[in-house]
């Protein structure tokens, strides 16, 4: 055998018993990038090899907390695009309320609850009487976790936040960290929800899918783009990150609505 079929198989082996481990699929991540990212660790930790990694992620706890971070890079922060949050509220909000009293928004891969608590304090500022539903979902079960508790948040997570709205739905805490208010966290339903192979919610007004696509290959790019546009409802919105970009977007019914927006077309 070459070394290189020695190398495929190794690798293989590991990406399956990491799979089973962390509960992530991996087969529709960019393989090369994720490779890259492991390969810091294995240089940092001094690791020789595939099955040597493998080995010490079944003893290592903290080692497959540090893998599946690193793979699923949870960095989020707070009105992140603050412009594009601005817009959202001012303009995009008060449109959809024109032609519907109540409505449905998604934050898919919300990861620690930025995104999601964000839009809670937008709606809670359009419209507090309004009974709009948000649900945050993520493949990560532990980040979730955190997104629930809604505290922890570092000054840097929340820079963002436009100071008015900062005071009224956010408590500093004795070490200096943020918290959310319980007003915030009772409009969000968390739950766990793997894009690439889980069903979708149906019916939604805006979806917002922000720095989650960047790790998958254009297949599964193209699965997720389609399943939005068939869970958005016409006129519906597609928020997506700033450096994202929908190829071929009208073949699978969205029109460009301004930037890091498509709007699911009647
Ligand atoms: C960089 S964060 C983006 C957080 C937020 N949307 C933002 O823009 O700030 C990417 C999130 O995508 C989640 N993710 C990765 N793969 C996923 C999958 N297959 N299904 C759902 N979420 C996934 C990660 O766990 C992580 O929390």
């Amino acid at each position: 055998m070459t070394t290189q079929v020695v190398e495929d198989r190794e690798w293989i082996a590991f990406r399956q018993a990491l799979e089973r481990a962390i509960g992530v699929p991996l087969g529709q991540y960019k393989e090369a990038q994720m490779k890259r990212r492991l390969a810091s660790i294995m240089t940092r930790r001094i690791i020789d090899g595939w099955p040597s990694f493998q080995k010490l992620l079944a003893a290592d706890h903290k080692l497959l907390d540090e893998v599946r971070d690193t793979l699923t890079i949870n960095v989020s922060e707070f009105w992140r695009q603050p412009d594009r949050f601005a817009e959202l509220q001012k303009v995009w909000i008060p449109r959809l309320l024109e032609q519907r009293k109540s409505l449905k928004f998604w934050s898919a891969g919300c990861s620690i609850g930025c995104e999601p608590y964000s839009l809670a304090m937008i709606l809670n500022e359009v419209d507090p009487r309004g009974s709009h539903s948000i649900i945050a979902t993520d493949v990560d079960v532990p980040i979730l976790n955190r997104a629930r508790e809604g505290k922890g948040y570092y000054p840097a997570e929340v820079r963002s936040v436009p100071p008015a709205l900062l005071k009224k739905y956010m408590v500093e805490d004795p070490d200096g960290t943020y918290r959310v208010t319980e007003e915030l966290k009772r409009r969000i339903t968390f739950r766990k929800q793997d894009l690439l192979s889980e069903a979708y919610p149906q019916d939604l007004d805006v979806i917002l899918c922000r720095n989650v696509v960047i790790y998958f290959t254009d297949e599964a790019k193209s699965h997720i783009y389609r399943g939005f546009a068939g869970a958005l409802r016409p006129g519906g919105l597609l928020f997506i990150g700033g450096s994202e970009m929908i190829m071929r977007s009208s073949e699978i019914g969205f029109r460009t609505a301004g930037t890091s927006m498509y709007q699911r077309a009647a």
